[in-house]
């Protein structure tokens, strides 16, 4: 028996009696479509039956306030979609006196109609031979192929729709798209899938190999950048050097510590640009917490000393108990505020032997 065959059997005896699949008008198709866009089917169907009782007619929607339809979709979110729900219909009625046009591409050119509807709306209402890729659909097929590619990817998605096309050719596009669709809602499930209940398993290499979990692949995040950053905080004077960054990048126009980025744990020598001799410099260090963004980690060190000498780069001196008067970025607002302390008490003549980090 062909793939298409052993489906159908399966979705004839398993699968879920939903009010949507009684029907091949494609106003309640595409209204079950949307919700199920937005909810599971459970959560859905009472929105379902609330939409078709209030607007049992494609042209009845299309003459609805919007405020009505914004509250009849109260509690399924993104209200964009309600909207764009009723400016679907009154295309469809301005367009084409209502009816859904019978044709893939005249669906897509729909406003708010992407592929995953329009192939919906084509295969269900119209029994076209078009492929519905939704998440349930990806899964089942990443697995049956073992993709070895990011399911995201063009050419996953090629795959994917190569398989489905051949699959489909001979049967009825309606109920194969139903079917599969219901195989990953049921059976093929992402953490739990049941391969002994599934009834094409003998047509999946992941459940053969015994690791469907390990499909559909996913794009891998590229690691984070790890960054070091050695920050000086220089006292002369009863003063503090700050200095402002450039106005370019995450911190940009902020002000900061006279900072040095490092390519290795930092180390006080990073800052004798800065500060020319500071190997021979007393000072105190701080280890900053880890500061994630969001592709950077950023692990810094504050070295605390004194010094007479002027800085080599653009800085100024400030009182410390003036640093709230400038922006600072979040990682030394925390550590200003962490180590209060420091800038509380003047710093003793001979202070702090080196080593003697905190
Ligand atoms: N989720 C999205 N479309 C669906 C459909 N037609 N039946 C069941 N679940 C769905």
């Amino acid at each position: 028996m062909e793939i298409h065959q052993k489906l159908k059997f399966w979705y004839q005896s398993a699968s879920r009696d939903l009010p949507w699949r009684h029907t091949s008008d494609p106003y309640y198709i595409w209204l079950s479509e949307v919700i199920l866009q937005q909810t599971r089917v459970d959560q859905g169907l009472p929105y379902y039956y609330r939409f078709i009782q209030q607007y049992p007619t494609l042209q009845d929607l299309a003459k609805a306030h919007e405020d009505e339809v914004l509250r009849l979709w109260q509690g399924l979110g993104y209200y964009s979609r309600a909207k764009s729900l009723l400016k679907t219909a009154k295309e469809v009625q301005r367009l084409y006196h209502g009816r859904f046009p019978a044709s893939y591409q005249e669906l897509l050119a729909l406003p708010g109609i992407g592929p995953y509807t329009a192939a919906a709306i084509a295969s269900f209402a119209f029994n076209l031979p078009h492929p519905v890729l939704d998440g349930n659909v990806k899964r089942v097929v990443s697995r049956c192929l073992e993709i070895q590619r990011p399911i995201e990817s063009k050419a996953a998605q090629v795959e994917i729709l190569t398989w489905l096309n051949a699959c489909m050719e001979p049967s009825d596009p309606a109920v194969f798209n139903q079917a599969i669709m219901e195989l990953g809602a049921l059976i093929c499930l992402p953490k739990t899938p049941s391969c002994s209940a599934c009834p094409i398993q003998a047509h999946c290499l992941a459940s053969q190999s015994g690791r469907p979990t390990d499909f559909p692949i996913k794009k891998s995040k590229p690691a984070k950048r790890i960054l070091h950053l050695a920050y000086a905080l220089a006292w002369n004077n009863g003063k503090i050097a700050i200095q402002k960054r450039g106005s370019t990048g995450i911190w940009a126009n902020l002000w900061e510590l006279p900072s040095v980025e490092t390519s290795e744990p930092a180390e006080i020598n990073a800052l004798e640009e800065f500060f020319p001799g500071l190997n021979t410099v007393v000072y105190r260090s701080f280890e900053l917490p880890i500061h994630l963004l969001s592709h950077r980690e950023i692990r810094a060190q504050v070295f605390m000393f004194k010094t007479q000498s002027k800085a080599s780069h653009q800085v100024e001196w400030i009182s410390p108990d003036r640093i709230d008067s400038y922006g600072f970025p979040r990682i030394l607002t925390r550590f200003f505020e962490e180590h209060e302390d420091v800038f509380r008490v003047p710093l003793p003549t001979e202070f702090l032997k080196p080593d003697n980090g905190s």
